[in-house]
């Protein structure tokens, strides 16, 4: 076998291979560029940009787990009108495709900031974050209702042309229930998952270890509870799923595509290292090689049960 061929289809947008990277974990693309190739992955997923420039929570706002991290970062961010001015020359520069992240508190909100950024050339697609669960207004609640999640899908939807992701909480008992109803609104794909809700003691002063008492665990272990949404999704859906939680080798890329996913983002090892996402590649090509497989799109949703 001569060539292999990485590349996925999210919808209309093509990514060159399936690697994305994920949002908040690279910060607009300019804080993880001096320590690797940013025109060699697929896509890059912005930080959640709000209307407003966000703070975010006091410190301390992450925390080592066993297998993962604990953060509750608050969506700390520039605003739209600084990442227009201060981080869209950056990511234009970048040969990658660029996912715009919207986080919002109201559906206005969601709907304006997509309005404002859908002329932006650099911006190819939207991730719309419901379902962050480090925020008090917002985030959660939205995550956790389902006719919420299908109004803001159906007003974005109609605010722009480009494709619309939604990323999906695992902090609801239905995600399936979520993904139809994105797909009914018409969402592009869904990604799945965002962090789930944890905590940690300070044995000694018994109090928490993050300042915001509860904060998105991810990492490692929440692999396998990724996995089963992403089956489970894959099930019942039929817009493609972007699968997220805890990938930290090529193997685990191949482990989610088969369970249903077109592409994958990276988050926590990019804080281990930046560069997995590139060094994953070769390793794709060799499996694929090595199995007989000239298209790695093949791969998705081809569990065997
Ligand atoms: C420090 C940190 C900040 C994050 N910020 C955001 C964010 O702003 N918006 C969002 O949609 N997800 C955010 N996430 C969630 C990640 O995009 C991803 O869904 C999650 O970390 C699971 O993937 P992982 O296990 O590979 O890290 C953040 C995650 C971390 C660790």
């Amino acid at each position: 076998m001569s060539k292999v061929d990485l590349s996925v289809k999210l919808g209309k947008l093509e990514l060159k291979n399936p690697i994305m990277f994920a949002s908040g974990t690279v910060g607009y693309g300019n804080e993880i560029s001096k320590f690797t190739d940013l025109s060699k992955i697929g896509a890059i997923v912005t930080k959640s940009v709000s209307l407003k420039p966000r703070k975010g929570n006091p410190p301390q706002r992450i925390f080592e787990t066993a297998s993962g991290m604990l953060n509750a970062i608050g969506l700390a961010n520039v605003g739209v009108e600084a990442f227009i001015k201060e981080k869209i020359p950056f990511l234009e520069e970048v040969k990658s495709t660029v996912i715009c992240n919207i986080a919002a508190s109201t559906i206005e909100e969601y709907v304006e900031c997509t309005k404002i950024l859908t002329n932006e050339s650099t911006i190819k697609g939207f991730e719309i974050n419901v379902s962050c669960p480090n925020v008090k207004e917002g985030g959660l609640q939205f995550g956790n209702d389902v006719n919420a999640v299908g109004r803001i899908t159906e007003k974005v939807r109609a605010a722009t042309d480009k494709p619309v992701i939604i990323k999906l909480s695992p902090n609801n008992s239905n995600i399936v229930e979520f993904a139809k109803t994105a797909e009914k609104e018409g969402a592009d794909a869904v990604s799945a998952i965002n962090t789930l809700v944890g905590t940690a003691f300070d044995i000694y002063t018994r109090k928490p270890k993050i300042k915001n008492i509860t904060g998105g665990l991810s990492g490692p272990a929440i692999k396998p509870v990724a996995l089963a949404k992403v089956l489970d999704i894959s099930r019942n859906v039929d817009i493609p799923i972007i699968g997220i939680g805890g990938i930290s080798s090529w193997k685990d890329v191949i482990e989610f595509m088969i369970a249903g996913a077109s592409a994958v983002q990276l988050g926590t090892i990019n804080f281990v290292n930046p560069n997995a996402g590139i060094e994953m590649l070769d390793e794709l090509v060799s499996y694929c090689k090595e199995n007989q497989i000239e298209k790695l799109s093949d791969l998705t949703a081809s569990y065997v049960l």
